[in-house]
């Protein structure tokens, strides 16, 4: 494993189909003067690929800030109308990426396997990749909470046993709360990070699962970000709705950590 070059937590904002260049401007202008640079945290943005020349742009001066795309195809080029790669990615100035987030899987057709392939193609680029993982309410209370993230994070791994090129992020995200306001406890989290750490622990080894940050998303708010740092195995939080305005996303930036 490659040691990373950034500190935990880590903040990141995904701001979806929100924010084009105009309004990826405005933000910087009042997040920059809200949140100062700090060494003990990273604060990462995905805005719309669009908006990504802008966000660049915008932190040019705040090396401390990273960018990057919400999902890239497998293929590093070709006839995918509407795609984009990742290397391309990496020649507009993305140094990371989400993969298989749970809009992604629902609307958009990702499979297990095709969120593979897309991480392994990212990190083969050079993206710093956060995986999502989650469960549905339904798969919640069928009691499926451990095959659902277990397949789901299987397919990671199986996908990258033969490759060199590092490990992703994970992000848990129960679809159930993401943006309904109705947030994980930190229980919640702390139980399905300790069983992804867990599995990863199995089938990786204890250096690997230590080394991999997970992040919880799903209605992180300023008012629940520090509670939900503070459960065991959390490590950052990916923020949708709560990350589109500069101020509430700089208090969670800003939220205690242990
Ligand atoms: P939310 O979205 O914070 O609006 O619930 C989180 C996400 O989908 O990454």
């Amino acid at each position: 494993m490659q040691p990373r070059s950034w500190p935990v937590p880590v903040i990141a904002g995904n701001w979806k189909m929100n924010m084009g260049p105009d309004e990826t401007r405005a933000f910087f202008e009042a997040f920059c003067r809200l949140h100062a640079p700090r060494e003990d945290r990273s604060v990462w943005f995905f805005p719309p690929a669009l908006s990504l020349h802008a966000a660049l742009e915008a932190t040019a001066a705040r090396p401390d800030l990273r960018v990057g795309v919400q999902n890239i195809h497998w293929e590093g080029a070709g006839a995918f109308t509407g795609e984009i790669s990742a290397p391309m990615a990496v020649q507009a100035g993305a140094r990371l990426t989400l993969v298989g987030h749970s809009e992604r899987r629902q609307l958009f057709g990702d499979t297990d396997e095709t969120v593979a392939a897309r991480t392994r193609a990212a990190l083969a680029a050079g993206l710093t990749t956060i995986v999502c993982v989650g469960e549905t309410l339904e798969q919640r209370r069928a009691g499926e909470l451990e095959t659902v993230l277990g397949r789901q994070l299987d397919a990671v791994i199986d996908a990258l046993a033969e490759s060199d090129a590092g490990a992703p992020l994970l992000a848990y995200e129960p679809v159930w709360a993401i943006g309904t306001g109705v947030n994980a406890t930190p229980d919640d989290a702390a139980t399905a990070h300790g069983f992804l750490r867990g599995r990863i622990r199995e089938r990786a080894g204890d250096d690997v699962a230590l080394a991999i940050p997970i992040l919880y998303g799903g209605s992180v708010k300023p008012a629940n970000a520090a509670d939900l740092l503070a459960a065991p195995d959390v490590d950052g939080l990916l923020v949708g709705g709560a990350s589109l305005e500069a101020e509430s996303f700089a208090r969670i930036a800003d939220a205690p950590a242990p």
